[in-house]
């Protein structure tokens, strides 16, 4: 090619380059010049109306604030409903990596209601007992189980979550030695594939041992008491996101089979009722509880968010009534800011109490009406870290379960999407793109680490107090911070009863 050839060529590439530009600004004029007119004439919001073109910045802005502020802007304690500093240790611990921090603590340790532990001057040798002997729930029912791990994973529906999330979990669960709760789903393929124990939960609407009226189908239930894999039996009264609502499964995520597991039709909005309809009050219940304890032969308790404190007194005096053998094997206790794949934020941020009114409330009760011995209490809502295990444990927990803590361990990155069917890590979705990116097998060896180094610090925590193990946590190895410089034991501040026995034995 020579010289005049090569300048042709160029001057011809920038005539159609400046075309192109010329071009393009036209468009682009013209695209402006149309949603400009769009915003003036348009009547359903002010603020395009007013600022035309400009102010549709606004929702864009809006949308890439929250990852802007995830990332760069929020401090490492700032975030709600967990900062970066818990999430941080859950991935950590998932991963098995190494969990010691540098310099000092970045947690304010002032703010009234901070809970700190006694350490003593002669801690316990670390070389004391990690693992705890199991503790038996039910021991009277056919089948008692015999529960070997204090830390265990909380109920999330197949349908909530996807399969590759519930085989994660079940996997996972398995290799730790914890129980695993089906959720108010049913009864899915992948939770008895991983073979660990499981809890099966009875939600308001009983889907998977439903009769379709609201009633139960005893049949469906044997069916799923044969499963050796099933060891407890929950009934779901409320979740700490929603009381007294029901549970809501958006229709993206009612694919074919999620609706053969739980009798509903596919590609609708998924609705139970917002309470059990065959259960309006505490003898009700009990004669329920009686009932699916009869039939499947296995410990039933039920799940619950703590609102007017009175409501317990009503069950105790229900229970002494009636006698021990229809009293629940456990309660669990929920805390008023739990998780959930979907619930109307009036209820989310105003109904129930947190479980560090409702937990001791509970325990207290229990032991008021001499219950504690017969009825095991499991805790949840929040306790991701060991230090809110710990805690936990203190004021008189049996168990602790979580649900978020395994959402994290299973990679979840906080996007508050799990309503819609779009979560990022692929664990509240049923899109197969996104499901992908989950690999149940790398993530069940997170579940399996997240339980085992929890269990681990709340042992460490355990020996700094003094305690031998974990189960030997007390009122009295926990305080709370009332104001600047000054705490309290949470034996001065929960003291109702005599708290000889907050265990049971
Ligand atoms: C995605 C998701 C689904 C859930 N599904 C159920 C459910 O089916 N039944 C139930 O009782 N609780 C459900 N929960 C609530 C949890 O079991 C748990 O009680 C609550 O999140 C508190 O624990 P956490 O703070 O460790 O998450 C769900 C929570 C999440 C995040």
């Amino acid at each position: 090619m020579n010289f005049l050839d090569l300048s042709g060529f160029v001057t011809t590439f920038l005539a159609v380059m400046a075309a192109l530009f010329v071009f393009a600004v036209g468009v682009g004029v013209l695209l402006i010049t149309i949603l400009y007119f769009i915003d003036i004439t348009q009547t359903q919001h002010a603020i395009r109306r007013n600022f035309p073109v400009i102010g549709r910045l606004r929702y864009q802005m809006e949308h890439l604030g929250v990852f802007f502020r995830q990332y760069f802007y929020a401090m490492d304690r700032e975030e709600m409903p967990f900062n970066r500093a818990q999430r941080g240790w859950v991935y950590r611990a998932a991963k098995n990596l190494d969990n010691t921090q540098p310099f000092g603590s970045t947690r304010d340790l002032r703010p009234p209601g901070t809970l700190l532990f006694a350490n003593t001057a002669f801690p316990a040798l670390d070389t004391a007992a990690e693992t705890v002997p199991p503790l038996v729930i039910g021991p009277d029912c056919a089948q008692p189980y015999a529960a070997g791990s204090f830390f265990n994973i909380s109920a999330m529906s197949y349908g909530a979550i996807s399969q590759s999330a519930v085989r994660a979990l079940s996997n996972g669960a398995r290799l730790a030695g914890c129980w695993l709760n089906t959720g108010e789903g049913g009864l899915s393929p992948y939770h008895l594939a991983g073979g660990a124990d499981l809890v099966f939960q009875i939600g308001t609407a009983k889907y998977g041992v439903g009769d379709g009226q609201g009633g139960l189908d005893e049949t469906r239930l044997r069916e799923v008491a044969a499963h050796p894999q099933v060891k407890l039996f929950e009934i779901k009264l409320s979740q700490g996101a929603k009381p007294g609502k029901g549970g809501i499964l958006p229709a993206t995520k009612v694919t074919p089979e999620i609706a053969a597991i739980r009798g509903i039709p596919v590609g609708q909005d998924s609705r139970s009722p917002n309470r059990h309809l065959d259960i309006a009050d505490a003898t009700a219940l009990l004669d329920f509880i009686h009932r699916v304890r009869t039939l499947t032969g296995k410990p039933t308790g039920f799940k619950w968010v703590i609102g007017d404190p009175r409501g317990l007194d009503d069950l105790c005096q229900a229970i002494v009534r009636q006698g021990l053998d229809r009293a629940p094997d456990f309660i669990t206790v929920d805390s008023a800011d739990g998780g959930t794949g979907a619930a109307p934020m009036s209820l989310m941020d105003y109904v129930g109490l947190p479980l560090q009114e409702s937990l001791p409330l509970v325990v207290d009760k229990l032991i008021e009406y001499g219950l504690r011995e017969r009825i095991r209490v499991i805790a949840s809502g929040k306790l991701i870290n060991p230090g809110e295990v710990a805690w936990a444990l203190c004021v008189g927990a049996d168990f602790v379960n979580s649900a978020r803590g395994f959402l994290f361990a299973l990679g979840c990155v906080q996007s508050m999407q799990c309503d819609k069917n779009t979560c990022p890590a692929g664990i509240t979705t049923h899109n197969p793109r996104l499901q992908r990116g989950l690999d149940p097998e790398d993530k069940a060896g997170r579940v399996r680490h997240y339980v085992e180094n929890v269990r681990h610090e709340v042992a460490i925590i355990a020996h700094s107090c003094g305690a031998a193990d974990p189960r030997q946590l007390r009122r009295e190895h926990c305080r709370i911070v009332l104001g600047p410089g000054r705490s309290a034991s949470l034996n001065e501040l929960y003291y109702r009863v005599p708290v000889l026995d907050q265990k049971a034995a």
